[in-house]
C-alpha cells in the first residue's frame, strides 16, 4: 500500500505533463467499483442453472458462451447434447436460454402452452418496420393476425392457388430442359429460387414477376415490380388488417417463402440423388398416379404417400429452421423443471431430428408449411415425370454446411438431370 502512495504521485506527474490528464485516487476508486458492478451485473444471471440444477457450458463476462457459436449453432447444439443430455442452458450474452430436447417438453411449450404461456419468440428489437409481420407480432397482436392469415392457406385456397403454381413449374421443366439437353450440371439454387420466388409472389403480392425467365438476381431486378404491388387484391384473404400489416405480412411471406422452400427443394433434389432407389420408387408412385406424364391434378397430388414420406424424410435430415424459440411469459413448472420469467427455451431441431433414440417430430408452427408442400410437390413430381436426378463429378458429397442462421449448403447443390425413357 506504502509503495502504491509513493510511486503512483511520482507516475501521475509524469503522465500528467506527457498526456494532459491524470486519474485522481477517488476516480480510480470510482473506476474499478463501475467495473466490478458492470462484471456484477453481466454475470448475475449466470447463477441461473445451477439454482434450477440445469447442466450446460460455463459462460464468460459478455459473451455468456457464445464463443462456441464459432463453428455454428447446430455444431454447438450437438455437442452439447453428447454432454449434458436432454436438457442444458447456455448465455446469449447474459441471456438465459434454455434448450429442450424432451418431446412431452416440448409438447407443453410449442402446443399446450402457445397461447397462455410460450406465446412469443425473443425480441431482437432488429425488426424495424416489418414489427407488425405475423412471425414478430406478439400476443393478441400476433393472435389477431394470425386469425386473419390462416383463411389464406386452407385446402380450398391453395387449391385456387394451384393454378398459379402450375403456370410457374411449367417455366420451371422448360428452364431445366434446356441446361438438361446440353448436358450440363444444373445448380439447384439458380432453378428452385425463382420457382419459389415466383410462386410467392404471384400469391402473396399478386404480381407476376416471371423471375425464372430472368438471368440475375431476382431480388435486385424485381424489387421495382414488387413495390407496385397491388396492396387490395393479392390473392391471400386479408380482410381485417391496416394498410401497414397487409404489406409487412406480404413481405414477411416473401422472406419466410423463398428461401425455405428453394433450399428444401435443392436439398430434396440431393437427397433423390443420393438415394436412386427411393427415387426410382418415387416415380413409380408418380407415374401410376398420372399415367402417360398425363397433367398433374391437386387432390390426386395431395394424396401420394409416398412422396409425403419421401418430403418428410428430407425436412427432417435439413431442417431449414436449426432451433425454434419461445420465451416464457411468467415462471412456470413443466415437467417438474421451473422456469422462470423472460427465460428464452429453445429447441434445437437439427440435434434433435438427429438423436437415434428418439426423433419425434415437433409440430412446427409454418403458417406456410403446406403452401410449400404444394409447390414442392407439384415440382417434384412434374420433373420427375421426365428426368432422373443424379449426382455428377461436380456434386459435393457429402454436403459441407454453412453454419450461420438457416441452414444451406455452403456451396451450391449441383446435380444433374437424366431424361427418362
Ligand atoms: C419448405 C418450406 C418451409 C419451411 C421448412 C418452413 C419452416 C418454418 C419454421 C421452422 C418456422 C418456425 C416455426 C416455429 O417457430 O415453431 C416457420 C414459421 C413461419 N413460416 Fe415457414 N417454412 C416454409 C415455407 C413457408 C412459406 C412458403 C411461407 C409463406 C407463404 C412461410 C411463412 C411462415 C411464417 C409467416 C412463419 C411465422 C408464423 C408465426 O409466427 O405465426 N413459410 N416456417
Ligand atoms: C409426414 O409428416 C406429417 C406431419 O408431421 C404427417 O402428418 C404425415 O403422416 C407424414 N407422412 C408420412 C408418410 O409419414
Amino acid at each position: 500500500m506504502f509503495e502504491v502512495e509513493l510511486v503512483l504521485p511520482l507516475k501521475k506527474k509524469k503522465k500528467h505533463a506527457e498526456m494532459g490528464f491524470y486519474f485522481s485516487t477517488e476516480t480510480w476508486t470510482l473506476l474499478v467499483a463501475f467495473i466490478t458492478l458492470a462484471v456484477v451485473y453481466v454475470c448475475w444471471p449466470f447463477a441461473t442453472f445451477k439454482k434450477m440444477g440445469v447442466p450446460g457450458p460455463t459462460p464468460i463476462p459478455f459473451l455468456g458462451t457464445m464463443l462456441a457459436y464459432k463453428k455454428g449453432f447446430t455444431v454447438f447444439d450437438e455437442n452439447c447434447f453428447k454432454k449434458y443430455g436432454k436438457t442444458w442452458g447456455i448465455f446469449d450474452g447474459r441471456q438465459p436460454v434454455l434448450c429442450i430436447t424432451d418431446p412431452a417438453m416440448i409438447k407443453t411449450v410449442l402446443i399446450k402452452e402457445c397461447y397462455s404461456l410460450f406465446t412469443n419468440r425473443r425480441n431482437f428489437r432488429l425488426n424495424g418496420e416489418l414489427y407488425d409481420a405475423v412471425s414478430i407480432a406478439e400476443d393478441d397482436q400476433w393472435r389477431r393476425i394470425r386469425s386473419v392469415l390462416s383463411p389464406s392457406f386452407t385446402s380450398g385456397r391453395l387449391k385456387e392457388m394451384f393454378s398459379i403454381m402450375k403456370h410457374h413449374s411449367a417455366n420451371l421443366l422448360g428452364s431445366m430442359k434446356k441446361k438438361a439437353d446440353k448436358d450440363e450440371p444444373l445448380e439447384m439454387k439458380e432453378f428452385f429460387g425463382p420457382y419459389s420466388m415466383d410462386v410467392v409472389t404471384s400469391t402473396a403480392f399478386s404480381v407476376d414477376i416471371d423471375s425464372l425467365n430472368n438471368p440475375s438476381d431476382p431480388f435486385v431486378t424485381n424489387i421495382k415490380k414488387m413495390l407496385k404491388f397491388d396492396l387490395f387484391n393479392p390473392v391471400f384473404l386479408i380482410i381485417g388488417l391496416s394498410d401497414h400489416e397487409i404489406l409487412s405480412q406480404a413481405m414477411i411471406f416473401l422472406f419466410a417463402g423463398y428461401e425455405t422452400s428453394s433450399s428444401s427443394l435443392s436439398f430434396l433434389a440431393y437427397n433423390l440423388a443420393m438415394n436412386p432407389h427411393i427415387m426410382k420408387r418415387l416415380q413409380e408412385e408418380v407415374d401410376s398416379t398420372f399415367p402417360n406424364k398425363g397433367p398433374v391434378e391437386y387432390q390426386a397430388l395431395m394424396e401420394m404417400e409416398y412422396l409425403d414420406g419421401v418430403i418428410n424424410e428430407s425436412l427432417r435430415l435439413y431442417p431449414i429452421a436449426p432451433r425454434l424459440e419461445r420465451v416464457a411469459k411468467a415462471t412456470v413448472e413443466i415437467n417438474g423443471l421451473v422456469i422462470p420469467k423472460d427465460m428464452v427455451v429453445m429447441v434445437p431441431t437439427w440435434t434433435l431430428h438427429r438423436d437415434p433414440d428418439l426423433w419425434p417430430e415437433p409440430e412446427e408452427n409454418c403458417i406456410g408449411m403446406r403452401f410449400a408442400l404444394v409447390m414442392m410437390r407439384l415440382a417434384l413430381v412434374e420433373i420427375l415425370q421426365r428426368y432422373s436426378f443424379s449426382v455428377c463429378k461436380e456434386t459435393e458429397i457429402p454436403l459441407e454446411m454453412d453454419i450461420q442462421g438457416l441452414l444451406m449448403p455452403k456451396r451450391p447443390i449441383q446435380l444433374k438431370l437424366e431424361a427418362r425413357s
